[in-house]
């Protein structure tokens, strides 16, 4: 057997990634040379201590805050090397984020929050109507389509979150503690939902967590401790 059809072609492609923050009392060194290869479709669980530097890390990958030095490859596309036209749009057909919040746009129901990404690239209004109702039909948000997020519960409110994300079909979900904020009964049905829809989809998926059962559940779990990411067994 090849080694090539016993890997799975890797997704992102990250090496010596450097990120630190001026700050009055001097420089904080956050990310010391952090190297990683994702393959196509893999559920990757990071953990860490708090202030270890994982939202840093999904922000950098998420092109949201720039590097001070190293490479990301997502998809054959270099992340860091591209003017900010093409790094938006890379970011708008390639990666859905998820946050411990929801931040969904208030003035907007359900299904309209689950457009704008589609609306963003240029789909017709009907087009994402359709998609986006089918992706809460299935997330169980079929009586909550015209709520809210002010007129929805937290769980919902996630799930509303978790279908913007997977609307546009991205290669790359960056979910930064999603269930953080949940009760356990509900972490776990947002939990379920999301690993469900990404392995259905091949959507690749790097979800920062404090969690051990969730991340017990993921295909492989990295720690990132002292600046870099490190192989982790639970
Ligand atoms: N904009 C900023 N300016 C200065 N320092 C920052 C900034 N953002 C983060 N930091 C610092 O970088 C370090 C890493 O922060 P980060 O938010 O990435 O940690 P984390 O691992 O996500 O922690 P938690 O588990 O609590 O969410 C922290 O020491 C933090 O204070
Ligand atoms: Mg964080």
């Amino acid at each position: 057997m090849s080694t090539q059809t016993a890997h799975a072609a890797c997704l992102l492609e990250v090496s010596g990634l450097h990120k630190s923050f001026q700050a009055p009392s001097g420089s904080i060194s956050v990310l010391e040379g952090v190297d990683l290869e994702l393959p196509e479709g893999e559920f990757l669980a990071v953990i860490g201590e708090s202030g270890s530097g994982k939202s840093t890390l999904l922000h950098v990958l998420g092109t949201l805050e720039p590097t001070d030095a190293g490479r990301a490859v997502l998809a054959g596309l270099s992340l860091f090397d591209m003017g900010s036209k093409q790094t938006a749009r890379v970011r708008n057909r390639n990666i859905g984020f998820i946050y411990q919040a929801h931040h969904l746009i208030p003035e907007l129901d359900a299904i309209e929050n689950v457009m704008m990404p589609l609306l963003v690239r240029g789909e017709t209004r009907a087009d994402a109507m359709a998609r986006a109702e089918q992706l809460l039909i299935r997330l169980g948000l079929a009586d909550r389509l015209r709520h809210r997020p002010g007129r929805m519960s937290g769980g919902e409110a996630q799930r509303v979150a978790v279908a913007r994300a997977l609307v546009g079909k991205p290669r790359l979900i960056l979910a930064d503690e999603p269930t953080g904020n949940l009760d356990e009964h509900t972490a776990t049905e947002v939990f379920e939902a999301m690993q469900q829809l990404c392995r259905e989809e091949g959507t690749a998926v790097i979800m920062v967590t404090h969690s051990i059962r969730f991340a017990r559940k993921s295909d492989r779990v990295l720690r990132l401790h002292e600046g870099k990411l490190e192989a982790f067994s639970l």
